[in-house]
């Protein structure tokens, strides 16, 4: 991804705006991957509403497409036409997949082509090729998989494979990503399988493969995969608002005056509104109302949030809450800023593994508006209770990691200063309409 350092639209964080109207949240990250992956395997077509148009989308897309899946876009709907069980049909007999930015979809393809009758080699941008890949790629091994990587990172190469055994495996970090891959390997294993969750994670994988017929079953952070043998069945489903993007312009509500700022179809998965229920316990004026969309394939609601006018309280975030606010984590910094007291982040290591180390990158910038943050191997202690500035530096930098850059232009409009911000455009892994969004929600042109 090309660093710009321009704001690409009329957004102006000086603006005296609170935001007002309603704001769309776009479909979720993790559930659109999710719905094209199992579509893609299931008998029947899938017609999924409400994909989330973004590069990390585009990437489990292209790849599904160059293992032989057909995939029709019209509007707001995706039909992906299913192969009816685990193999695909490339035309090759080695496929090449080049899965950009995108973790979520390399991850879980790691489980699903696991056992296929080809070579599959897996490449992505230089961000994503240097997130550790260890923790998944052995336990798969262990289930019979054959990868070659040099360093455990992508590049890599997966050899053709006929055989897994299932496992019985506690899972050694809190990774939904992990949990998914495993699951999906276990699927199309010959023993049944369980795995022990060490916290709870996003629970998208386990709630949409029942959907899909299939026999997973998740209490207590144990999960039991019976073997497959049946093709999944086809479903039409919409999908929620992610919560993830939508975090965003709640903060940006609460801390701008003047907003009453509805934000339609968010997401309700307990796994997923960690947030939301932080912000709620502190009191912060966000009142959740009945939804006013399609019904999903996850619980939803509209959340009407309004100016918080004394914020109270402090974030306390640890193995047991990380889950739920796993990717939120930069814009909780922002937040505890903005709170009396002293805020603390720990048993987040694995933050440092993100597009960047997000534990690092989230310090270094947010000192530049004067944060006092201090950095510890694990997570943040922010102390909170005094006034940020504008920072007096030419240019913020994102590093390229869309979550760090929506949360730059979160700090700048709350400080109502204008910097340029480096690599702006990696927003459009997760969230292209993002700058709009708040354009228009701040009163400017839609
Ligand atoms: C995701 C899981 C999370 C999250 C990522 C998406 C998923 O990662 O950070 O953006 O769709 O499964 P973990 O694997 O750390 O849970």
């Amino acid at each position: 991804m090309t660093p710009t350092t321009l704001f690409t639209t009329e957004f102006d964080p000086t603006i005296d705006a609170g935001l007002q109207g309603n704001y769309q949240t776009p479909g979720d990250k993790s559930i659109s991957h999710r719905a094209l992956l199992l579509g893609a395997l299931a008998q029947g077509t899938t017609v999924i509403h409400g994909l989330l148009p973004a590069a990390d989308i585009r990437s489990t897309q292209q790849a599904l497409q160059s293992l032989g899946v057909k995939l029709i876009t019209r509007d707001h709907t995706t039909e992906v036409i299913g192969q009816g069980g685990w193999q695909f049909q490339p035309t090759a007999e080695a496929v090449s997949l080049d899965l950009g930015n995108s973790g979520t979809t390399t991850r879980l393809l790691l489980g699903l082509l696991a056992r296929q009758r080809f070579t599959s080699h897996l490449q992505g941008d230089a961000s994503l090729s240097q997130r550790p890949l260890r923790d998944i790629i052995e336990p798969l091994s262990e289930m019979g998989a054959k990868f070659t990587t040099e360093t455990a990172t992508l590049p890599l190469m997966i050899a053709p494979n006929q055989w897994l055994n299932g496992l019985r495996y506690r899972l050694p970090v809190a990774s939904a990503q992990l949990k998914s891959a495993l699951i999906l390997a276990a699927l199309q294993a010959d023993q049944p399988s369980v795995f022990w969750e060490l916290a709870p994670t996003r629970d998208h994988t386990e709630r949409l493969l029942q959907l899909f017929g299939a026999q997973v079953t998740a209490t207590a952070g144990k999960i039991q995969v019976t073997p497959q043998r049946q093709p999944l069945q086809a479903q039409e489903l919409t999908i929620p608002g992610d919560p993830s993007s939508a975090a965003f312009m709640i903060c940006a509500a609460l801390f701008r005056p003047h907003s009453r700022l509805t934000i339609t179809n968010h997401s309700l998965n307990p796994t997923r509104t960690g947030l939301l229920r932080l912000l709620q316990a502190l009191g912060a004026p966000i009142t959740i109302l009945p939804s006013s969309q399609t019904k999903t394939v996850e619980p939803a609601a509209d959340l009407l949030v309004e100016t918080w006018t004394q914020p109270t309280g402090t974030i306390q975030i640890d193995q047991h809450n990380l889950g739920g606010v796993i990717d939120e984590v930069p814009l909780l910094a922002l937040l505890a800023t903005q709170l009396p007291g002293t805020s603390v982040i720990t048993d987040a290591a694995t933050l440092r593994h993100k597009e960047t180390d997000r534990l690092a990158v989230i310090t270094e910038q947010l000192r530049l508006f004067g944060a006092r943050i201090d950095e510890n191997p694990t997570g943040l202690v922010i102390h909170g209770g005094h006034a940020l500035h504008a920072p007096t530096v030419a240019t913020l930098n994102s590093h390229g990691d869309h979550r760090i850059a929506m949360t730059l232009v979160i700090a700048e409009l709350l400080l109502q200063a204008k910097v340029p911000i480096a690599g702006l455009d990696s927003i459009a892994i997760s969230n292209p309409t993002f700058l709009q969004d708040l354009v228009r929600a701040l009163g400017g042109p839609a």
